[in-house]
């Protein structure tokens, strides 16, 4: 009969997962119990902590509901997300962010040059660029599902008042691959801070703030779809996003329009700020 041991144990746990019918399975499951076993070993976990692990993640569970799923907010915070935003952007292309929760499938199309946020108060912005190819060829026709909170750091969807599909949008970018549409300046707001999640940020004494930004969603045939996010330079939260979205490349800058100043584009409405950003979409396959 084998004796199990705090070393053998991990060798003997794998083993009993080792059914290698699907072999990236077997691979994800094999890690996961080396690590999660070296960590329990390096910190010498005692019981207590290891209850109050299991007990945390029991709220989370308690807590999430369809519109609130507190494991990706934990993910989130722990940096897990934005990692595996990093392991999947493909070189050259613009890098990935966090999707977050309040993205809406079908969002209403319009046409370039639309305003957003009609009846709404706020520095409204132009938001504008290229989508390119990583041969820096413009891509007609790429579509741009966009998504961002008002000016007062809150998203429709989050109040029963509002119109869930306020501030969101599917545009197509025209012949030279650009994409204008006007909006509100987005304000920061904090990740959900009253659940088990907010518990660690504070038990951390770590703030919920995200840096303001503009989610989007970059699609075009044949190229690899993209989900990022655009930041404002400037911003106080650029250096301790709750979430860790940021990169130096998505950042923009909102630059003040002149009141006289004639703008290149057909426009709902005109402007107080414009905000470039060109996005790069790399092929599916590379
Ligand atoms: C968001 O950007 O919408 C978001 C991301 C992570 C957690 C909460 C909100
Ligand atoms: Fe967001």
């Amino acid at each position: 009969m084998r004796e199990l041991n705090q070393m053998t144990i991990t060798d003997a746990t794998k083993e009993s997962f080792s059914n290698r019918t699907n072999e990236r399975f077997a691979f994800l499951i094999d890690k996961l119990i080396e690590h999660l076993h070296d960590y329990a070993r390096e910190v010498n976990l005692t019981h207590a902590e290891w209850m109050t692990a299991l007990n945390f993640l029991y709220d989370c569970g308690k807590i999430s509901t369809p519109e609130r799923h507190e494991f990706i907010l934990l993910s989130d915070v722990l940096g897990l997300s934005a990692l595996v935003d990093m392991i999947n952007t493909q070189g050259g292309g613009t890098p990935g962010s966090n999707l977050g929760p309040f993205y809406l499938d079908n969002a209403p199309k319009f046409a370039l040059g639309k305003h957003l946020a009609d009846g709404r108060e706020g520095v409204v912005i132009l938001v504008n660029g290229q989508v390119r190819n990583t041969m820096g060829q413009p891509i007609k026709g790429a579509v741009i599902d966009t998504w961002q909170a008002d000016g007062e750091g809150m998203y429709p969807i989050q109040d029963p008042r509002q119109d869930k599909w306020d501030l969101r949008g599917i545009f197509q970018t025209d012949d030279q691959g650009r994409y204008y549409y006007t909006t509100v300046l987005p304000k920061s707001y904090t990740v959900p801070y009253d659940g088990p999640v907010g518990k660690l940020l504070t038990a951390a004494d770590r703030h919920a703030w995200r840096t303001k930004h503009l989610h989007f969603i970059l699609r075009a045939p044949g190229m690899r779809a993209i989900t990022t996010e655009v930041f404002f330079k400037g911003d106080e939260y650029l250096d301790s996003d709750a979430v860790f979205g940021v990169r130096k490349s998505l950042i923009a800058e909102a630059k003040r329009v002149p009141k006289d100043a004639n703008l290149e584009f057909d426009l709902e409405h005109r402007p107080d700020a414009r905000v470039d950003f060109d996005f790069v979409l790399s092929p599916a396959r590379a």
